[in-house]
């Protein structure tokens, strides 16, 4: 047994589902979150960029206690996983990437979409990972960079939004692809237009849920779970707007959040 609380990071607010669904699976943990809305997005920044932010959230994470870090961030997974791994080695560090990749090939005929921003499309680390577990598979990847911005803005439900999707997503229906994976921590919140769009035959995987089951498996053999959480509050920070991480979280989480604390994680750590 391993009481210290599980790190989870992502560039802002959308990294909540993945806490939601860790949550869900493993309700004795604690979890610290951060989200580093004074950065955010980072779906449309360098990979260099990218890892540079990725270091200081890890490196502040650490300073909490916590026995793994999560990157719940689709854009800091696709680039900064193994320069965490490296830098950070005492613990293990777990991206969407890879359990994505995974539930993608479960049940897949071989024709498999992914979406994401462009930093993760560009990366093209959701193609290696298909790829690895299925050599044949045929992927075809799209960047959305105005979904994040339409959830952000609160139009979920919007019709400009039913009309972003069709113009993102009709070319890969009629490629005929049988899954979808939402490579976006945001992604999962327009689940309903995207398949509205895309009708039910084509799966649509979320990486959050299937996140969580790894965070299982990595800490299940390790002894590492936590059974009882004995009252332990999760702790929230964020590099910027509190209040409205606060608002918005809530509705992520559909419940209310007690305390969110402003830090400062810039350079904690020289790369
Ligand atoms: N969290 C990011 C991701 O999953 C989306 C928001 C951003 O661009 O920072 O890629």
């Amino acid at each position: 047994m391993n009481n210290k609380a599980i790190g989870v990071f992502d560039s802002g607010i959308g990294g909540l589902t993945v806490y939601k669904a860790i949550k869900e699976k493993l309700p004795g943990e604690k979890v610290v979150y951060l989200g580093d809305t004074a950065r955010l997005p980072y779906g449309s920044k360098s990979a260099e960029t990218i890892i540079h932010f990725s270091v200081d959230n890890a490196a502040f994470l650490l300073t909490k206690d916590i026995k793994i870090i999560v990157v719940a961030c689709n854009s800091a997974s696709s680039h900064a996983i193994p320069h965490l791994q490296d830098k950070f080695d005492k613990i293990p560090v777990l991206g969407v990437i890879e359990p994505g990749a995974e539930a993608a090939v479960e049940n897949s005929r071989g024709k498999i979409g992914v979406i994401g921003t462009t930093a993760t499309i560009m990366s093209r680390a959701y193609e290696r990972a298909i790829l690895e577990r299925k050599p044949d598979a045929r992927i075809i990847a799209k960047d959305c960079p105005l979904f994040v911005p339409l959830v952000e803005e609160g139009w979920a439900n919007h019709r400009v939004t039913k009309i972003a999707a069709e113009e993102y997503l009709l070319p890969l229906k009629e490629e005929g692809i049988d899954s979808l994976v939402l490579g976006c921590t945001h992604y999962p919140v327009l689940k309903h237009v995207i398949s509205g769009v895309l009708g039910d035959n084509i799966r649509l995987i979320d990486s959050a849920e299937t996140t969580a089951r790894k965070v299982y498996t990595i800490l299940k053999p390790l002894g590492w779970l936590s059974q009882i959480n004995n009252g332990r509050e999760d702790e929230f920070y964020v590099t910027d707007f509190p209040d409205r991480f606060k608002k918005v979280g809530e509705i992520f989480l559909e419940r209310k959040i007690e305390k969110v604390t402003t830090v400062d994680v810039c350079t904690m750590v020289k790369i």
